[in-house]
């Protein structure tokens, strides 16, 4: 079992033994621990010794904001290191969450967070409401033009998250059309994560960095050719 398969079956495990609320399983939530989100930010090398205002990283499904929470710890620290105002991070990091309380915990957890560190708190309200939005993240990535077609250009240095873990038949028929217009790889049943693997790759910039989980029994073969290519 690698690293990334271990971890997520450890958290899917502990997470599930605490609580399994029946809007967990349309909603695809499995939210991630502190030491798992401490570990993927490190292996990612989204860390504070570097000028992480200077890069772009996006959490493509924030949920209650378990890694947005260290990312914005993270960033505050490299600002304080490299002589920057938080202001200077405004386009340094988006999250988006497809659900209005989740994008609403988050963006508190965000303004709590950037007080904790000693931000002024005029700057920390205009930054949550700005890093954190209520999207879809299929339908509204960094990069994509929808239906007027798929633009491949990077927009992101980080795509850093969890993503949610849903079944076609969770999904309406019309939703799910317009992801595998957006994500041409979520082939057969694929499930929802397939899609934001996808999109994560094509929003990146050269040299980017996407760290996710992996359920290996959901990497099927037609999958594994369509991202080679
Ligand atoms: C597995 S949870 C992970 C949350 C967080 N990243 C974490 O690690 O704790 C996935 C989240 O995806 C959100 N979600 C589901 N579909 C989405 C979509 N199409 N776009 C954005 N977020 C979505 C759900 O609200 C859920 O909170």
């Amino acid at each position: 079992m690698d690293v990334a398969t271990a971890v997520y079956a450890q958290s899917v495990s502990i997470v599930g033994s605490i609580s399994a609320p029946p809007r967990q399983e349309t909603r695809g939530e499995v939210f991630t621990r502190r030491w798992v989100v401490d570990l993927i930010l490190d292996l990612a090398g989204y860390t504070s010794d570097r000028d992480l205002a200077a890069l772009r990283a996006v959490e493509p499904a924030c949920g209650e904001g378990a890694f947005l929470g260290p990312m914005v710890e993270r960033l505050s620290r490299s600002c304080r290191a490299f002589g920057r105002p938080i202001s200077d991070s405004a386009h340094s990091l988006l999250a988006h969450d497809l659900f209005g309380d989740n994008v609403e915990r988050t963006r508190t957890l965000v303004r709590l967070t950037l007080a904790k560190e000693g931000w002024d708190a005029a700057d920390g309200g205009g930054l949550a409401d700005q890093w954190v939005t209520h999207e879809d993240y299929l339908l509204n990535r960094p990069g994509y033009l929808g239906l007027f077609g798929r633009s491949d250009d990077g927009e992101a240095d980080f795509v850093i998250g969890n993503p949610p873990y849903i079944r076609p038949e969770d999904v309406s028929y019309e939703l799910y059309q317009k992801y595998r217009i957006a994500c041409p790889t979520m082939l057969g049943r694929a499930d929802v994560y397939v899609g934001f693997y996808e999109a994560a790759l094509r929003s990146l910039r050269p040299r980017g960095s996407a760290p996710s989980f992996a359920p290996t029994a959901g990497c099927t073969t037609n999958m594994a050719e369509d991202f080679d290519r």
